[in-house]
């Protein structure tokens, strides 16, 4: 019994190396585990062995055994799954690039639009841009920027938490730390990036949107740098002379903080609509870094100063267009995206 137990044994092996399809396994698994297979046939056999000890004994083999064929034959199922994809991306997408798209030709998102000028933009002035992940965890997002767990600050983002504990990033400053660590200073960054947030969707709120951070720390840097960096950037955006104001605005990450605004483009600051009759509007949140956010990024605030800012990427790209739903911006409607994408 113990040598047929070994020879079905060495018979899987075999089996297995050379099954290269799922038909196959399948065939393999009733030959051995089928109504008729071998191991059922050894099982039935049992009851011709005499002696209880070697009965036992063989009952253990063949149950191990069947136990055995069940586990390999799955895995080798995996197995087979696995090489197919790779064989499927070895031999390359299978679609031909080159032929003629039938709806017209593609163009850029108004956002991306927007992106890709300000990112000129910056680059002219000697920032880099950087690429950040969407998933972050708690540290990233809040506790680096002076935002501990207990801190009120946290209810002003209604964060989508992973089941893992991290998290979809709330804003783009999520990515203020690992840049800092990466760089140390002086530094001149952006980066754009999504940013999600449980809104309750209308005309004017969306779960996910677009921000644009923007970072320089060098000796030095004052409220002046803050403020000629963005009115410089804002009529380029705006291709037009643009007027900023800054009043205070609250976020533990800078100190001083402030909410810039811009004069309204619509009214030229006379008062309309639009800006409610007070000749501006709100575009960009910003500040001094907050010493402690410096010292989580590895740098020191004896030495360094610097300034941050948070531009509204969808919002601008609303202004700019005249786009009064920002549902559109996500709606994948090539009707009316097309509107705003003729550049
Ligand atoms: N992260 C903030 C938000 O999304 C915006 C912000 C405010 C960014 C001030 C900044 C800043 O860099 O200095 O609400």
């Amino acid at each position: 019994m113990l040598t047929k137990i070994e020879a079905l044994r060495a018979q899987l092996n075999e089996l297995l190396e050379k099954a290269e399809s799922s038909a196959e396994l399948d065939k393999a698994k009733v030959e051995f585990l089928g109504k008729k297979g071998a191991i059922t046939e050894l099982m039935t056999s049992l009851k011709e062995l005499k002696d209880p000890m070697e009965k036992k004994n063989a009952g253990q083999q063949i149950n191990l055994l069947k136990k055995e064929v069940e586990e390999r034959l799955a895995a080798r199922a995996d197995e087979l799954v696995k090489l197919e994809e790779q064989r499927q991306i070895e031999a390359g997408p299978r679609y031909d690039f080159t032929v003629p798209a039938k709806s017209g030709q593609g163009s850029l998102h108004p956002i991306t639009i927007v992106q890709n000028e300000l990112e000129e933009i910056f680059a002219s002035m000697g920032f880099t841009i950087e690429d950040y992940d969407e998933i972050v965890d708690e540290y990233h997002n809040f506790e680096a920027l002076n935002i501990p767990g207990h801190h009120p600050a946290r209810d002003m983002q209604d964060t989508y938490y992973l089941s893992n504990g991290q998290l979809l990033k709330t804003h783009t400053s999520a990515a203020q730390n690992a840049i800092m660590r990466k760089y140390g200073a002086p530094l001149r960054a952006i980066f754009p990036g999504r940013c999600f947030r449980n809104e309750a969707t209308d005309a004017c709120h969306e779960n996910t949107f677009f921000q644009m951070e923007g970072i320089m720390i060098d000796e030095d840097i004052s409220i002046s740098n803050l403020i000629y960096f963005m009115k410089t950037m804002l009529s380029e955006v705006f291709e037009r002379d643009i007027n900023v104001r800054l009043r205070p605005g609250f976020f533990p990450f800078v100190e001083p903080g402030f909410e810039l605004d811009i004069s309204c483009l619509i009214c030229g600051g006379e008062g309309c609509p639009t800006c409610k009759n007070s000749g501006w509007l709100e575009l960009c949140p910003c500040g001094m870094i907050h010493p402690n956010v410096l010292t989580a990024g590895g740098i020191d605030p004896e030495k360094y100063t610097g300034f941050a800012f948070g531009l509204g990427l969808t919002r601008l790209a609303m202004m700019k267009n005249g786009i009064k739903d920002i549902r559109v911006l996500n709606s994948g409607n090539l009707k009316a995206l097309s509107q705003f994408t003729s550049r």
